[in-house]
Formats: C-alpha cells, sequence, structure tokens
C-alpha cells in the first residue's frame, strides 16, 4: 500500500499505472465477495452504479484508481465551484434514493444556504427493511463510489466533516467501509487538502443498532449523537438543524453513489437515462417466487413486466402472479394488473403506493395476502419505538386483528375497523414509519377483499395457508 498523497496532477498517472496491473490480474473478483446474486448483466438491465460491482476488488483502494475512480472528485475540486457541483446534479434530475424521491440538489441548496458551520453530510446506509441489501452490495463491492460520492457532495454544501451510518448486524460491510476510508486517508482523498486542493473533509463511520426506525433521519441523528433513536419534530429539517444543531445533509448510499458519474459525464448525459422527472437507474433487490431473485439495476421507467418475467425469469415454477409488493413494510401490494407500469416515484405515487429504497417481493397464487398483511404488520409493530399513541397502540391493534383473523376467529366488522385504524395512522402519526405502517393491509383489503371476507366471515383461508383451527374449518364447509 502506498502512502503518498494524490494530487490532481498526479491521479491520471496513478489510474494508469493501476490499469495495467488491474488488466494483468487473472483472478476474477467474485472470488473476493461473496455475492453469487449479482449476475451478469441482463440485456433490459442499465448498471451505472453497479458497473464495476464483482469485478473491481473492494478491499484494495488501486482497483477504484484502475477503473477511473476519484476523477470526478478531482474535476469537481479543479474545475467546478461548489454552486456548479449543485447546478449539474439539479440538472441531472437526481432524486433521493432513500425512498421518497426528493430531488438531490435542492437538498443540497437548502444546507448549503443554511447560516451555522460546521456543516454535516451524513450517508445513510442503515437500510432496516426486511429482505432488502442493496445498499450493503454497493457499499461491499464498490466503497471507494459512495466515499467519492460523499466527498463531492460535501464540497458541494460546505460541509467540512461527516459520517457514514453502517447498521451492525452487517459487520463486513462495516469492516469494508473502514478499511476504504483508512485508504482513502492515506492516499489524501479524505482528510486536509484533498488531491491537493484546499478542500477539507473528515469522515468517519457510525454504527447503528440495529432499529428499523434509525433510517428515518430524525432518529439516525439522535443515535449518531449516542441518545435513543427516535424521530424528531419537523420542522426544523435537518439542513437547518441537523446533527448537534449544525446543518445537515442527509442522503442515501445509492443516491450519493450515482454523484460520480453525474460529474464525470454531465448532466446531460445523466438526464438521458430513465423518464423525464424520473432520471437514471434504480437498484432492486428482487425476492420471492421469481426463478432468478437478486439484486438488479435498471432504467426508470423499465416496466414490472420487464423486471419480473425477463431479468428475473419470471414466476417459479410457471405459476401465475398474484402480487408485487414494493416496498416492504412501508409500501403497498399491486396486483398482476399493473404488470406493464413503469417504475418511476411518480407512476407509484399515482397508484397510492411508494416506490421506496428497493425492495420488490414477488407473490405467487399460493401467497395468503391476509397473512402477508399480518407478517408486515408484526414487522412494525416490532419495530415502531414507541413514541407516539397512534403508531405504538394503532399497530398493535392492527397486529391482534390480523392474527384474530389469521386464526380462525374474525368477524367482519374487524375488516372495517383494520380501515377505521389504517386511515386514522396516516394523518397521526409522528413519523414516516407510523404514517406508511398501515399500508400493506390497506393496499391488500383494496385488491384482495375477497380473501379477507373467506377469512373473517367463512373463517377458511382460500390458499389454505392459515392455520384455521378444525371446528371453524368445519363449519365452514
Ligand atoms: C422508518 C423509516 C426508515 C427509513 N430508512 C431509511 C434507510 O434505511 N435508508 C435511507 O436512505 N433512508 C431511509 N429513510 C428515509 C430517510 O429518512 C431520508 O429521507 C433519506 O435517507 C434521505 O436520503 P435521500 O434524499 O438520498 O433519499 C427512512 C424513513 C423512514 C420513515
Ligand atoms: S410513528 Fe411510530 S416509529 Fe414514528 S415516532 Fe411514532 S411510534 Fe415512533
Amino acid at each position: 500500500m502506498m502512502t503518498k498523497s494524490v494530487t490532481t496532477s498526479n491521479l491520471a498517472a496513478l489510474q494508469m499505472k493501476y490499469f495495467h496491473q488491474f488488466q494483468q490480474r487473472r483472478i476474477h473478483v467474485q472470488h473476493f465477495t461473496f455475492w453469487g446474486e449479482l449476475r451478469p448483466q441482463h440485456l433490459k438491465e442499465t448498471r451505472v452504479i453497479l458497473q464495476h460491482s464483482g469485478m473491481i476488488d473492494p478491499r484494495e483502494i488501486q482497483e477504484y484508481l484502475a477503473v477511473g475512480g476519484y476523477s470526478a472528485l478531482a474535476k469537481a475540486l479543479a474545475e467546478m465551484s461548489p454552486e456548479s457541483v449543485i447546478d449539474e446534479v439539479l440538472r441531472a434530475g437526481l432524486r433521493g434514493r432513500g425512498g421518497a424521491g426528493f430531488p438531490t440538489a435542492k437538498k443540497w441548496q437548502f444546507t448549503r444556504n443554511s447560516p451555522g458551520l460546521p456543516r454535516y453530510l451524513v450517508c445513510n446506509g442503515n437500510e432496516g427493511d426486511p429482505g432488502a441489501y442493496m445498499n450493503r452490495l454497493l457499499l461491499e463491492t464498490n466503497p471507494h463510489s459512495v466515499i467519492e460520492g460523499m466527498a463531492i457532495a460535501a464540497y458541494a454544501i460546505g460541509a467540512e466533516r461527516g459520517l457514514i451510518y453502517c447498521r451492525s448486524e452487517y459487520p463486513s460491510t462495516i469492516q469494508t467501509m473502514e478499511t476504504a476510508i483508512e485508504q482513502a486517508y492515506q492516499l489524501g482523498l479524505l482528510g486536509k487538502n484533498i488531491l491537493g486542493s484546499d478542500f477539507t473533509y473528515e469522515m468517519d463511520l457510525a454504527r447503528g443498532a440495529g432499529a428499523f426506525v434509525c433510517g428515518e433521519e430524525g432518529a439516525l441523528m439522535e443515535s449518531i449523537m449516542g441518545r435513543r433513536g427516535e424521530p424528531r419534530v419537523r420542522p426544523p429539517f435537518p439542513s437547518i438543524r441537523g446533527l448537534w444543531a449544525k446543518p445537515t445533509n442527509i442522503n442515501n448510499v445509492e443516491t450519493l453513489a450515482n454523484v460520480p458519474h453525474i460529474i464525470l459525464h454531465g448532466a446531460e448525459w445523466y438526464a438521458g437515462i430513465g423518464m423525464e422527472n424520473c432520471s437514471g437507474t434504480k437498484t432492486f433487490v428482487v425476492i420471492g417466487d421469481v426463478e432468478k431473485p437478486g439484486i438488479i439495476e435498471v432504467a426508470f421507467g423499465t416496466t414490472l413486466r420487464e423486471v419480473i418475467y425477463d431479468i428475473c425469469g419470471g414466476i417459479k415454477g410457471g405459476k401465475q402472479l398474484k402480487a408485487i409488493q414494493i416496498d416492504g413494510p412501508m409500501g403497498g401490494c399491486l396486483p398482476s394488473a399493473y404488470l406493464d407500469m413503469p417504475i418511476s416515484y411518480d407512476s407509484m405515487q399515482a397508484v397510492g403506493s411508494l416506490l421506496g429504497a428497493g425492495g420488490i417481493l414477488v407473490l405467487d397464487e399460493d401467497t395468503c395476502m391476509v397473512d402477508l398483511a399480518r407478517y408486515f404488520m408484526e414487522f412494525t409493530q416490532g419495530e415502531s419505538c414507541g413514541k407516539c399513541n397512534p403508531c405504538r397502540n394503532g399497530t398493535t391493534h392492527m397486529l391482534e386483528i390480523l392474527t384474530r383473523i389469521c386464526h380462525g376467529q374474525g368477524r367482519l366488522e374487524d375488516l372495517d375497523m383494520l380501515e377505521w385504524i389504517g386511515e386514522y395512522l396516516p394523518q397521526v402519526s409522528f413519523c414516516g414509519m407510523g404514517q406508511a405502517a398501515p399500508e400493506p393491509v390497506l393496499s391488500a383489503m383494496k385488491f384482495f377483499r375477497d380473501e379477507f371476507e373467506a377469512h373473517a366471515v367463512e373463517h377458511v383461508c382460500p390458499v389454505h395457508h392459515c392455520r384455521m383451527p378444525i371446528h371453524a374449518m368445519a363449519a365452514a364447509a
């Protein structure tokens, strides 16, 4: 490992040297990672942020330099003002990949314009949704792409300090990131006078204890500051009053990994990928009843049919598709009628759902939608931080009702009660978790009402999944 600092003038020579070593290397790097699920790129995929995953060794910064790594940071520092970096990202149309799709450059502008120093730049790598590991894969296969994105974002907003928040259940991610941060410091790509410029960015890693709610930005900041991870009142937003009451910008791992590509190839190039108003690509973890589950990266505008049938090989065992659950415990399910819908933040919102962080659960004809709704409610109820009464008690009550229904003790009025609580929670819960918690239940009830009625009234599970008591089944027969 060399320790001489890299500057904008010697970066290209170093990249060339490492590129030759990289070309001569015979070992395929898939060997270094255990990400068997990262398959070769499918024709219908567009890989931007995953293009080097599985090809470079994430433990060696030289490998990232060999594929042109840190050129975007060098370009930003040497040729662009912070304002022009923000403008480039604005014109590229980058939207936050953490779930809500908020325009990244606008958030950067708010933080940059906030009074108070120091400013902080935080990367949100909590990723607590069951079944999701998009961020984990990226951090473990190409950690420097996220560090480079963070450094550029920090330059744009005028932050001199920051951290990446990783959950402690991801020990290999933590190890990979700590090594990457250390190596970036050794080469002068983090710290004081980065690449020989007058820009300083000090960054560190913060470990989360694994609570789902700590992905919510208020709870995340509380957790970083050593307090109980509970959401904060908003406003003020983190861009005004964040970590230690200073302006703080929080972005998702994937959002930040897109930034070097935008700076290097330009806003027009990036805006040309995907759809108008929703540019670029999105990584998804596709799990459930598909032939080829795993992680994919597609341009916005790709349809759910292309994802499920072309890229992921269709439904396992030739069965029928029943529903697609998007965004796990905070998202809704869609029936097969929506297969040709192009994927974007706006299209999902138009059907009353959220695109979220990137989990797609594919469900075949044998899935019991009532039990699935119960499963997600069990997760949310267990993860509710308990700060506010509606979420704490509302999720508990919904779970009790769903459990009763799945055990053959439901009543028709239970369905009205589920809907009533489900419509009430979004209005009165303190944070996005309680607000979104009823969505898996309400969307399943909207599209599969017959199934809920069969459980609650006839005490029958149409797909024979739920363990109904024998007397209930006999009475229904
Ligand atoms: C309960 C809850 C959990 C969340 N978990 C995450 C998470 O794991 N990662 C993430 O980036 N954003 C998560 N978010 C969204 C963040 O609060 C925040 O909006 C996001 O990190 C902003 O990044 P972006 O602008 O790049 O999307 C969560 C939100 C809620 C309400
Ligand atoms: S909505 Fe739920 S998770 Fe959010 S603050 Fe209230 S109790 Fe905590």
